[in-house]
């Protein structure tokens, strides 16, 4: 693949994985199967892997999960609740072992010791006791802040209110999975049945809706069980080794998973893996593959973590679920950018326990690379959730070749696929080029504009957007925060499914939104490439809105102080530059812009702040360092807010020279650096 179309592929995995991140978190409604889902994640990591001047600082690779939803409390994480990254093969395991050893610069007689243990499908969860009584309890929400959802976590009979045994530390947060047994999952869905409700797809997603019931009751009475596999915040050590940690915790009266062992090569943890995935249909709960960690906890600290997942645990997937279907029919969905999705309607087919009936097709590309058309039999694949993938036709149609649409399927506006301006190809996606013109973008960009991650007002979805949109009442953002002044003519109360207090209640939610942090107003604008990260970037660079407003008509100029400021922000690229820059050249656009924050109370970014003295200064390694990997000495430098770098300037602050040093050394002595060993460096940061 060429850096081109690895480029394209990164930001088009990226935005499919935060799609998926969202209903999954958010709505407790997968549309991708676990192992779809994996697969996407997996070729975005070995992309970036590939090209690392491609990971975007919006990257799912950078972050956890989504938004909690926000109908319950929110509890911020003091310990944040991260991620596993994912191993697909032995060999994937392998350089897992490989990177331990060689982060730790161990030698090869060195033994390193990994416990391996199922891993639970499940929900996540922290709960927090003092002095050995249970506090409070959370979900993972976005790593950062989960729910609150402490009442619902005392009604499990696996969660003790009081710790038994002794030797607990004062503070103590246990983490780990809340799930449903098969045998409690059948009599529940049978009840569930019985009573005219719904079934639950599968025990996953039962144990999702049962834990974020806002009436407690409704939580007790479903059959949730937890098992304990970690922790976060603790107030002393408790244990020396993730063993001895989860034998203490199995004490003090929580479940832990019985086939949790110690191995020290990749070769037994392997032999685990299969001895595990040979056990799951009897185990009686649902896993999804085997998790290894380092076990001498001394060297988790050390390994410590990058981004959303730690250095010293991993997680060994199994192998997703295949099923051959025939598809039924072939849909084009539109989305906020104008993309054209096809989706296959399948004949609904049993894959792994879940009822599967559609199937993405991702673009044009995708369907002519697999041939498919519709009334083929083809091969499609699942392993947990969501919308799952078609590998492969088994046996093709006699039908016509499915032709993929010229024109809007909602507006009839041309279709046509963007032309990347260096290299003058195509861009697989094919989009709409009707912008705000065209209904379905102008829905799904004001869709995006109330959805949570952005200004999250409650009881304004889809449905509400697109009557509103439909009466021509609201065309634009600025509309939304001018529909209780027009009430008089609207009548809300009137209209069905709204009465008096309704209407009310969602004129609340509107205004208490007007107040409202800056990076969200510039993600809430849906310009490309201004996703959530880099607009909080320009948010923090700026701090004021009015300071970025001032700066909007010299966008249009790239030799500006203006534009220069913004491309000297770190982590942002010239594709997020140009196309904010394009967006404001709209007359329109600018517009559209004033007239909403006219409405708003757009509140100054906070900027993050690090105590260390090396907070914010660039550091070079170089030489041999004898008492850390470089990786270690770089994450560790990292953590404290330092900027690492691989060559010497005149911006460099410090270079940490160990024998050896050599050319790098020459430079920052003559440009005046300041050049430390790897011992002072250790006395700085200490
Ligand atoms: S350890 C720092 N152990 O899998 C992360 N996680 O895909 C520590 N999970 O967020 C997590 N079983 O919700 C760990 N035995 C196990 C697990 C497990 C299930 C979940 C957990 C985690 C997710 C990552």
């Amino acid at each position: 693949m060429t850096a081109e179309q690895a480029k394209k592929r990164v930001v088009w995995l990226g935005r499919e994985i935060r799609a998926s991140d969202a209903l999954y978190y958010q709505d407790d409604n997968p549309v991708l199967t676990d192992a779809q889902y994996d697969e996407l994640r997996r070729e975005l990591i070995a992309l970036e892997a590939e090209f690392p001047h491609l990971i975007l600082k919006d990257s799912p690779t950078q972050s956890v999960g989504a938004k909690p939803a926000g109908k319950f409390g929110k509890i911020k994480h003091t310990v944040p609740m991260l991620s596993l990254d994912n191993a697909f093969s032995e060999e994937d395991v392998a350089d897992f072992c490989a990177r331990v050893r060689k982060f730790l610069s161990l030698k090869k007689v060195d033994p390193v010791g990994f416990t391996a243990e199922p891993k639970i499908d499940g929900l996540s969860a922290a709960i927090r006791y003092e002095h050995g009584k249970f506090v409070k309890g959370s979900t993972r929400g976005d790593g950062q802040t989960g729910e609150d959802i402490t009442a619902n976590l005392a009604t499990l009979d696996t969660v003790p209110m009081q710790l038994s045994g002794a030797g607990w530390p004062d503070v103590f947060e246990i983490r780990g999975e809340v799930y449903i047994d098969h045998a409690d999952f059948d009599t529940m869905n049978a009840a569930q049945v019985a009573s005219g409700k719904a079934a639950y797809k599968n025990p996953r997603n039962a144990a999702a809706g049962s834990l974020r019931q806002i009436d407690p009751s409704v939580t007790a009475s479903r059959p949730l069980k937890f098992f304990a596999y970690t922790w976060g915040e603790v107030s002393a050590p408790f244990a020396e080794t993730q063993m001895k940690a989860v034998e203490r915790m199995a004490e003090w009266g929580f479940d832990v998973n019985p086939q949790m062992k110690r191995h020290e090569t990749a070769q037994e943890m392997v032999a685990h893996y299969i001895e595990i995935m040979n056990a799951r249909a009897g185990l009686g709960y649902d896993i999804d593959g085997v998790v290894y960690k380092v076990d001498e906890l001394a060297l988790q600290t050390r390994l410590g973590f990058v981004s959303r997942a730690p250095r010293w645990a991993i997680a060994h997937k199994f192998p997703a679920e295949k099923a051959i279907t025939t598809i039924e029919d072939i849909d084009i969905q539109l989305g906020r950018t104008g993309a054209l999705t096809p989706v296959a309607r399948l004949t609904p087919i049993t894959v792994g326990g879940v009822v599967v009936s559609n199937a993405t097709l991702h673009n044009a590309d995708e369907i002519a690379r697999l041939g498919v058309k519709i009334g083929d039999s083809v091969e499609i694949q699942r392993a947990g959730d969501v919308i799952p993938q078609v590998l492969r036709v088994v046996t093709p149609s006699d039908g016509p070749a499915f032709e993929f649409p010229t024109e809007c399927p909602v507006c009839a506006a041309p279709v046509s696929s963007e032309i990347d301006e260096k290299t003058g190809k195509q861009d697989v996606v094919r989009r709409c080029t009707n912008g705000l013109s065209c209904p379905a973008q102008a829905v799904q960009g004001l869709v995006h504009f109330v959805s949570r991650q952005v200004f999250d007002i409650d009881g304004f979805g889809e449905r509400q957007i697109e009557a509103f949109y439909e009466k021509g009442l609201i065309k634009e953002p600025a509309d939304i925060f001018t529909l209780r002044a027009r009430n008089d003519e609207i009548k809300l109360e009137t209209w069905e499914g709204f009465g008096k207090t309704s209407a009310t209640k969602l004129f609340d939610s509107i205004d208490t939104r007007r107040n409202i942090p800056f990076d969200r107003v510039l993600f809430s604008l849906g310009i490309r490439h201004v996703g959530k990260t880099n607009s909080r970037l320009i948010a923090q660079h700026f701090v004021s809105w009015d300071k970025f407003w001032a700066v909007v008509p010299h966008l249009q100029n790239p030799v500006s102080d203006a534009y220069m400021g913004l491309l000297g922000i770190d982590g942002m690229g010239q594709a997020a530059l140009g196309s904010l820059a394009q967006f404001f050249a709209s007359e329109t656009n600018h517009q559209i812009v004033a007239d909403l924050v006219d409405e708003l109370d757009v509140q100054h970014a906070e900027v993050p702040t690090s105590d260390s003295p090396v907070a914010g200064k660039i550091v070079v390694f170089t030489g041999k360092l004898e008492l850390f990997s470089r990786d270690e000495a770089k994450a560790r430098a990292q953590s404290l807010g330092a900027k690492v770098s691989g060559s010497v300037s005149a911006k460099t602050d410090y270079l940490v020279a160990g024998p050896g040093a050599g050319s790098k050394l020459k430079k920052a002595e003559s440009l005046g650096v300041k050049v430390m060993t790897e011992d002072e460096w250790l006395a700085l940061i200490a």
